[in-house]
């Protein structure tokens, strides 16, 4: 299978053999996703064999299971606890970063009631980021190896959250960061995004035109020193999704959950989270046992659960039109690999349609006192679908992951959530309207 969209890169490679440059810990190289070709480490994202993403090969050899268990219980209470499982640096955590993660695993007994799940229900709450969004995990790492290739300026395309996470973390990295978004976001995402005090370029166009254009951007002398944290840093960035799989495992006393339901926009956080179960597996943290990863998407942006119900390898790209804007890609390059993991593991992928995402951000806010961002009501509305039409077993432990705060869009919500009276300052203006107990 091919990857579906992988821009040529003009980065050259060195010869495959040789050893590390960079001190990326035990990150020992990049490797080709379809045909395994090895490159070294280095700001590159496609493979000169088969255009095929390259992904990071680590040396995980040396680890003792127990020792390594220590060692991460013992670490910082953010990603840098898993510090030995990431492409950076031993020294990480002292150096300045937004330091994400280790947020909360909230036990959703109310919407569980609701939605009649029997076998434990958490929402994996990233929300609680330092901008709010998960993307700061992934931002985090792509940050560590700017640094490592001696990149000055940080720049991404985005959906709106992406853009908030670069502008912060090269903030505080002491970078230039100049993002690009499609021209139309969120008020909420606009100034998340601006308030950091980089450039904010939006683009006439959709997110796809905006990739398109940092394709471009990056052949161009114009944007030459320029780490693009989903484009040329992207090997690096994905795996800041694994460190979402490693706390909802460490969460839950080292043990896999039976199921996840994962929002997708290119896909690359649902294949990472995989990764990071198959890698605590494959190290002895967990137990080797069956789980099933379902997708998530808007109607109104549907390309991988088209294909999924369909029964396709290929993603057809679509137009995007939803409120779920951050996960408004039509063209997702992770989309055939997510295709992969929802039927190799027992999963799905399902969409929810824009009137479904606000009841479901209304739900949860209503059962477990958290307000999710539209991701967060697609994720909450597709599992309550796929419990209805029988995919999802209640039966089963489940996380849910809300990856994203609902004041960045609260425009989904405000047309129907507002005061409940206009009183008087007066205790019978407050009987009045019928308040009192
Ligand atoms: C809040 C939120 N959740 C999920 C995603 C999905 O990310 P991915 O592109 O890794 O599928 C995004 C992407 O922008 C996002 O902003
Ligand atoms: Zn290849």
């Amino acid at each position: 299978m091919a990857a579906q969209t992988v821009a040529s890169t003009t980065n050259t490679v060195t010869s495959p053999d040789s050893a590390p440059s960079v001190d990326l810990g035990p990150a020992a190289a990049l490797s080709c996703r379809e045909c395994g070709h090895r490159v070294p480490l280095g700001p590159v994202f496609a493979c000169e064999e088969c255009f095929g993403p390259l992904e990071i090969a680590y040396d995980f050899s040396a680890y003792d299971t127990e020792e390594l268990r220590k060692r991460i219980e013992a670490g910082p209470a953010n990603i840098w606890r898993y510090a030995p499982l990431l492409p950076v640096p031993a020294d990480v955590a002292d150096k300045p970063n937004i330091n994400p993660g280790w947020t909360k695993l909230v036990q959703a007994d109310n919407l569980a009631r609701e939605l009649g799940v029997t076998g434990g229900l958490y929402v994996k709450d990233d929300s609680g980021n330092p901008t709010h969004s998960f993307k700061d995990r992934v931002v985090a790492q792509a940050l560590e190896a700017a640094r490592a290739f001696g990149f000055t300026t940080l720049s991404c395309s985005s959906t709106g959250n992406l853009a908030g996470a670069v502008g912060a973390a090269a903030a505080r990295a002491g970078l230039r960061s100049c993002v690009f978004i499609p021209h139309d976001l969120e008020q909420g995402k606009v100034v998340m995004a601006a308030v950091y005090g980089g450039e904010l370029v939006g683009i006439e166009g959709n997110y796809d035109d905006v990739n398109r254009f940092c394709s471009e951007l990056i052949g161009d002398p114009a944007g030459e020193g320029w780490g693009f944290v989903n484009v040329n840093l992207r090997p690096y960035y994905a795996e800041g999704s694994k460190t979402l799989a490693y706390e909802i495992c460490e969460q839950l006393g080292w043990r896999l959950p039976d199921q996840l339901v994962v929002p997708i926009a290119s896909g690359s956080q649902l294949t990472k989270i995989d990764k990071g179960l198959k890698e605590l597996i494959e190290l002895g943290l967990v137990e080797d046992r069956p789980y099933k990863i379902f997708g998530a998407q808007a109607e109104g942006c549907s390309p991988v659960s088209v294909a999924y119900k369909a029964g396709h390898d290929v993603v057809r790209p679509q137009k995007p039109d939803t409120i779920a804007k951050s996960l408004a890609i039509g063209n997702p390059a992770d989309g055939p690999y997510v295709l992969d993991i929802a039927r190799r593991t027992g999963g799905a992928v399902e969409d929810v349609n824009d009137e479904q995402i606000v009841d479901a951000i209304k739900l949860l806010a209503r059962t477990e006192g958290i307000f999710a961002e539209t991701a967060g009501g697609v994720t909450v509305g597709v599992t309550r679908k796929l419990i209805e039409n029988g995919l999802l077993d209640p039966s089963l432990t489940t996380v849910v992951l809300n990856t994203g705060d609902g004041l960045k869009t609260l425009d989904a919500v405000a047309s129907d959530t507002g005061l409940t009276a206009t009183i008087r300052p007066s205790l019978d203006s407050f009987r009045e309207a019928g308040l009192g107990s």
